[in-house]
């Protein structure tokens, strides 16, 4: 396998932002994250990305520039990133580029996912071949396109004394079960960070509920959560996939009765993220010896100490343990997928999306 430097760029549904990393991957594929560097969208980028979730007017138009919009700001942190390691666009082989996820619709017959970037305009500005597009062949496959990262956690993390569970707590939750007697398999197990946000900032003006401090001030309402919980999405057994067009603050109002305390709502919403975590790991993966946390959500404290006693007689941790930092594992998955799809191998796992067989992922935009 050939050694070399990629790019990768994850904007995730979060909304928070741009993370984009510099990765070295050298022959046995073995990562060393040269350098990082996290690009905030603002408050007028955001709830323009949020207004383009659901059908509007002119909506075409409106994703097209905002396609140009984040591909000039995803240029600007690979800028940095190359400013920052004094490397110049020769020297790294491609950027994998996620683009920012505005509709994922896993139904089958009907199925799509639509990624907003403008990746010819990314390789121009950046002068760096440009990977995008990784969901689709995988749903034109028959997959979910979705998630994808199982494949760099099983590259990254699969280790043949251990049986581990990754767990990636961005907007939605996805998780990875590595186990070196099985095929690796994987899924979407509901809501990570996404109600939490949306619910923090319309009662609080804070676009996130930072250490879970304001969620520790309320209670959890157990009938609320078992609404929550009894959605049929969560009853669903993987391959499954979701987003913002499920988990939205639509559906989060339709399970309310109008007289709970917002603090009581967001101790329940960071219970429901905990209660769809650990369910999915008592229903799929009982065998876990450790839970390997990533994604935004392992900062939040108060989420991660309830974690830890859920899952009592597992241990939890984060990737940080195993060579690559929490907040920038997905984005090296994407440097990791771009690299794939150089070497012409499969990016996908069919365990995971479901996919009749593996595919390489990815439109090539050369330099
Ligand atoms: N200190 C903190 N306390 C609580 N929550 C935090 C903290 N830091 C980050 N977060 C949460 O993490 C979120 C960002 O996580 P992340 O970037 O992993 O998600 P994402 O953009 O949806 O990514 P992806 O789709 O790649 O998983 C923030 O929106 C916030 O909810
Ligand atoms: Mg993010």
């Amino acid at each position: 396998m050939e050694s070399g430097r990629y790019i990768g760029i994850m904007s995730g549904t979060s909304l928070d932002g741009v993370d984009a990393v510099l990765v070295d991957f050298d022959h046995n594929q073995r990562a060393s994250c040269i350098e990082t560097f996290f690009s905030p969208f603002d408050n007028t980028l955001r709830s323009r990305l949020l207004a383009l979730h659901h059908s509007g007017g002119d909506e075409l138009n409106k994703a097209a520039l905002i396609s140009n919009q984040l591909s000039h700001q995803y240029a600007r942190a690979v800028a940095i990133l190359l400013e920052r390691s004094a490397l110049a666009p020769r020297n790294v082989i491609a950027i994998g580029c996620h683009g920012q996820t505005i509709r994922h619709c896993p139904e089958i017959d009907k199925s799509y996912t639509i990624q907003l970037v403008n990746a010819a305009l990314l390789a121009e500005l950046t002068e760096i071949t440009v990977i995008a597009d990784f969901r689709n062949r995988d749903i034109a496959a028959g997959g979910q396109g979705a998630p994808l990262v199982p494949a760099f956690h099983k590259a990254m993390f699969m280790d043949s004394n251990s049986r581990r569970t990754i767990i990636n707590i961005g907007g939605i939750a996805n998780l990875t079960y590595l186990d070196p007697k099985i095929p690796v398999s994987g899924f979407d197990c509901g809501p990570g960070n996404l109600l939490m946000d949306a619910w923090c900032l319309q009662h609080t003006g804070q676009s996130y509920d930072k250490n879970g401090q304001w969620a520790a001030t309320g209670q959890v309402i157990p009938a609320l959560l078992d609404s929550f919980i009894s959605a049929d999405y969560f009853a669903c057994t993987p391959p499954k996939s979701t987003g913002r067009d499920l988990f939205n603050i639509t559906w989060l109002r339709s399970h309310l009765q109008g007289h709970e305390s917002p603090e009581d709502v967001q101790a329940t919403l960071m219970q429901l993220t905990i209660t769809s975590i650990t369910q999915s790991i008592e229903q799929f993966y009982p065998a876990t010896e450790t839970v390997y946390v990533c994604g935004g959500g392992a900062h939040n404290f108060q989420m991660m100490r309830h974690l830890k006693n859920a899952l009592s007689d597992k241990k939890l941790a984060v990737t940080d343990e195993l060579g690559v930092q929490a907040d920038w594992v997905e984005a090296c998955a994407f440097a990791w997928l771009a690299r794939q799809a150089i070497l012409k191998q499969p990016g996908n796992i069919p365990s995971v999306t479901g996919a009749k067989g593996e595919r390489i992922l990815g439109a090539i935009y050369s330099a």
